[in-house]
């Protein structure tokens, strides 16, 4: 159990589960029991009839500054990674309600891949998508390169998932990473607003809709694992280490 991830109702539409980042004195930065939290809430949703639509928020100026990077400097010094990033990632991409979420501020490394696998994100116009895999000698993850190029064209998915360009909001609307951009204001009552409306809709014509517009998630669950082979041999590697230990130490 963690305090760092909320799972609420909203309270103008009952059948919209939130899930919320609630760390915000270390960047919603998301620990191992974070991720397992966010499993167990995708999870519940899937067998829930009640639960109709998922949404990711974070606080006030910070989605998330992505995994916690105390976790990786714990791997690479030879702890264990366990198994919670890949379920997680796992739960994700096979969730079979509509995922939503919406971004105020900093979307950092998994706060930015996240989206990939939402089917609405809303952010408001000072956020910054950003995932600087390559720089701390580390490989896009969460099946982020297979899905970004197929959705944004090569050049743009190779300039945020390799050369590390952070997208503003506009940015990542244009690349198709999110759905609208708002005022910081505006994001929780739009996202919600958009979450209700699926809610309302039938939900069986909806599921329908929404898994033929996926696809089989075989080809996405295939590459979360490939990558993250390479993601956990990249962690012990002497270049990450010694990235992770300067984070820590600044
Ligand atoms: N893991 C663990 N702690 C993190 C974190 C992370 N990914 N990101 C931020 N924090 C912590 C900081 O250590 C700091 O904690 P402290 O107050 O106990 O020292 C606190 O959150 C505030 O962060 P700070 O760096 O002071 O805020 P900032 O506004 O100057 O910068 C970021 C914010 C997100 C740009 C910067 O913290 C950062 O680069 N974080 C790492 C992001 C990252 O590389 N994630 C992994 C991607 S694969």
């Amino acid at each position: 159990m963690t305090d760092h991830i909320l799972i609420e109702r909203s309270e103008t539409a009952p059948h919209v589960q939130i899930i919320r980042f609630n760390r915000p004195e270390k960047k919603n930065a998301i620990t191992r029991a974070m991720y397992q939290a966010m499993t167990d809430a995708l999870k519940a949703a899937d067998q829930t009839p009640d639960v109709r639509v998922n949404v990711f928020l974070g606080t006030e100026g910070c989605f998330s500054a992505g995994n916690d990077m105390a976790d990786f400097l714990a791997f690479a010094m030879g702890g264990s990674m366990g198994r919670e990033v890949v379920d997680f990632l796992i739960a994700l991409a096979s969730a079979r309600k509509p995922v939503v979420s919406g971004v105020d501020g900093l979307a950092i490394g998994i706060g930015t891949t996240i989206h990939l696998h939402c089917d609405l994100t809303v952010a408001s116009d000072r956020s910054l998508f950003k995932t600087p895999f390559v720089d701390l000698a580390l490989v896009p993850e969460a099946a982020s390169s297979l899905i970004a190029p197929r959705i944004m064209g090569h050049q743009r998915a190779f300039a945020l998932l390799a050369l590390g360009e952070g997208f503003s909001a506009t940015q990542a609307k244009e690349a198709g990473l999110i759905w609208q951009v708002t005022t910081p204001e505006a994001v929780e009552s739009e996202t919600l607003a958009l979450a209700a409306k699926l809610a309302a809709k039938p939900p069986e014509a909806l599921r329908i809709a929404r898994d033929l517009m996926r696809g089989s998630p075989e080809a996405v669950l295939d590459r979360i694992q490939q990558e993250a082979g390479h993601f956990a041999a990249q962690l012990k590697s002497a270049e990450a280490r010694a990235a992770f230990e300067a984070f820590m130490k600044r």
